[in-house]
Formats: C-alpha cells, structure tokens, sequence
C-alpha cells in the first residue's frame, strides 16, 4: 500500500505513469466512456481548511470513477473538537478505501498515514500541495511546455514553492524561484531537493531578484502570498512583496510565448495582475480542470497498489 503525502516518494517513472493514467482516463471521459475503476469505493476527504477545486475534484473525480465521496469538515467530525488524529485514523480508514486530507501542519497528515490502514493523499498541508502539482505538469504536458522546461516560481516560498521544488528535483528540470527577504523557502527542503536534483540532472536556483528568475523562463508560476492560516499577516506581506507582482513587464522578461500557471485562488492586483491572469485564462483554467483529471489517474493508482 502506498500513500501520496509528497513528491519525495515517489519515483519519476510513477509520477509521468500517474499523470499518463489520469490523461488517458480525461480522453475516455471526454469521448463520453466512463469506465468504473473504483466501483463502491469510497473516498473520506477531511478538510481542515477551506477548497473550491479540492473538493470539487475529489468528490467529482471519485464519483465518475464509480465510488463515493464524503466531505468530512472540521465541523462534521470530532476531529475538529479534539479527538485524537491516530484514533480518527483508525476509524475511518477502516470504513473507507481511501482518504484525502487537507490540514495545517504536514506531521499530522503523517500521523494520520502512520495509522490508516488505507492510501492516504494529501490534499494540501502547510508545507506541500503535490496533488496541485500532478494537474500542474500535467497542464505543461498539454501545452508542449514540458519537455526542457525552465520554470520561475516569484512570490512567497510556502507550500506551492516546495512542491515544485520536489516535482523539479524527481523530474530533473530547472527551477529558479524568487521569494522576497524572509520569506524564503524552507531550507531543510531545500537541502533536500537539492541532492535529488543531483540524480536527476534538475536544476534549483533560488534568490530575491524576480527578474532574474522569470528572465528566459519558458513557465512562470506564483501563488498567494498568504496563505491559508496567515489571514492575520496579509497587510504586512502585502507591504513585504512589494515589487514580486507578475505583470505584463514582468512576463516581457520570459521565453517568447512563455506560459503562465496559477493554482488558484488569485489575488489580482497583488501576486499576479488581471491582464496576466486574463490573458492565461486558457492554460490556468484548464490547469484547474486538470485537478479532476490527474487526481483521478492518482486514486486509481493508489487503489492498484492494494
Ligand atoms: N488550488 C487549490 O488547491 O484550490 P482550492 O484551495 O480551491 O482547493
Ligand atoms: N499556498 C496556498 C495554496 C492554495 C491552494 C495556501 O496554502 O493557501
């Protein structure tokens, strides 16, 4: 049985092979065949935090695969008021097939892995967001981007930020990324994701010059710069990212034709300006749409491994 708490553990052959599934199940979905890889399976998702695609992709994705969904949130379940995490694991995963968890610190998703007795997925923590990511390199594989990507991260260095970095370092392309002062990322992944790249030939180059990132980039990314949990910091990392908004001038530094990516939600006007977002509206929301694609090639995956 295997879980999908990061990239980390997961080699590159199982990643592009996920990522294969999920577009060849998007193709038969797209040409109305719909085949029950999943049937009578049912998906817990436990959301500690607020989602649109998460759960909308989830409990579409697990339906169409011919299971169930339940949408547990912190005030559906005792989790929320206290109950252990290794006791909530327990239970639930021995009435379940499978279970998505999108919560605040990464060892408590760990915790809850450590006990289930069935594939746990992350659907986001503070410190990684992998499932954004399949969609993400999915997206690039549409749009001819990924082969000898050089991919500019600008803004803040959170979750989005380490996942690339592990998705760069197991895929073995390069990365630059640009975070203001003090909001770097965290430097134990980077350690990390630095001898991975080593194996893979990826390169990781971080600094605080956003031009100096996006300058050639075939892909520019960026996220919000607070996240889910920081609502409280958002004034002052408004003042602190000042000069990291991705705009037109902006993407006039990247390759010719360079593609732009957004997990969403996107704060226009701070990391990214309207008519940037708006003129990638194909790509960015496709890159949405794309969370149902491989989240469902991921579940069937996972099922496989049992
Ligand atoms: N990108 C993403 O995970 O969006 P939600 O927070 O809406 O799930
Ligand atoms: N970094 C963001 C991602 C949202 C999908 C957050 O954690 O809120």
């Amino acid at each position: 049985m295997r879980h999908f708490l990061t990239l980390k553990d997961f080699t590159k052959e199982e990643i592009l092979e996920i990522i294969d599934l999920g577009l060849t199940i998007k193709k038969d979905l797209k040409n109305g065949i719909h085949k029950d890889y999943m049937p009578k399976k049912t998906l817990a998702m436990i959301f500690e935090k607020s989602s649109t695609r998460t759960r909308v992709s989830f409990e579409t994705g697990i339906y169409q695969l011919g299971g169930h969904g339940l949408f547990l949130s912190n005030r559906d379940i005792h989790l929320g008021r206290g109950e252990p995490v290794k006791d909530t694991a327990r239970v639930i995963s021995s009435m379940c097939d499978m279970v998505m968890i999108r919560t605040f610190e990464h060892s408590k998703l760990e915790e809850f892995a450590s006990y289930s007795k069935v594939p746990v997925i992350n659907g986001l923590t503070d410190s990684y967001h992998p499932v954004q990511l399949l969609a993400d390199y999915m997206t690039m594989i549409e749009y001819g981007v990924a082969e000898g990507a050089k991919v500019a991260y600008v803004g803040d260095g959170n979750n989005m930020t380490h996942s690339w970095m592990m998705l760069a370092a197991k895929l073995g392309f390069e990365l630059r990324i640009a975070t203001p002062v003090g909001y770097e990322v965290d430097s134990k992944i980077l350690e990390e994701t630095y001898a991975l790249a080593k194996i893979s030939g990826g390169k990781i180059f971080v600094s605080n010059n956003p031009q100096e990132a996006i300058r050639g980039a075939t892909v520019v990314t960026t996220d919000t710069w607070a996240s889910m949990g920081q609502e409280d910091e958002k004034e002052e990392r408004i003042k602190a990212f000042a000069g990291y908004m991705v705009d037109d001038l902006m993407m006039c530094l990247a390759a010719k034709n360079a593609q732009f990516l957004h997990c969403l939600p996107a704060y226009r006007g701070q990391e990214v300006s309207d008519s940037v977002l708006e003129g990638h509206a194909n790509i960015v929301f496709d890159e949405a749409e794309n969370r149902l694609h491989a989240q469902k090639g991921l579940m069937v995956w996972l099922d496989r491994q049992r």
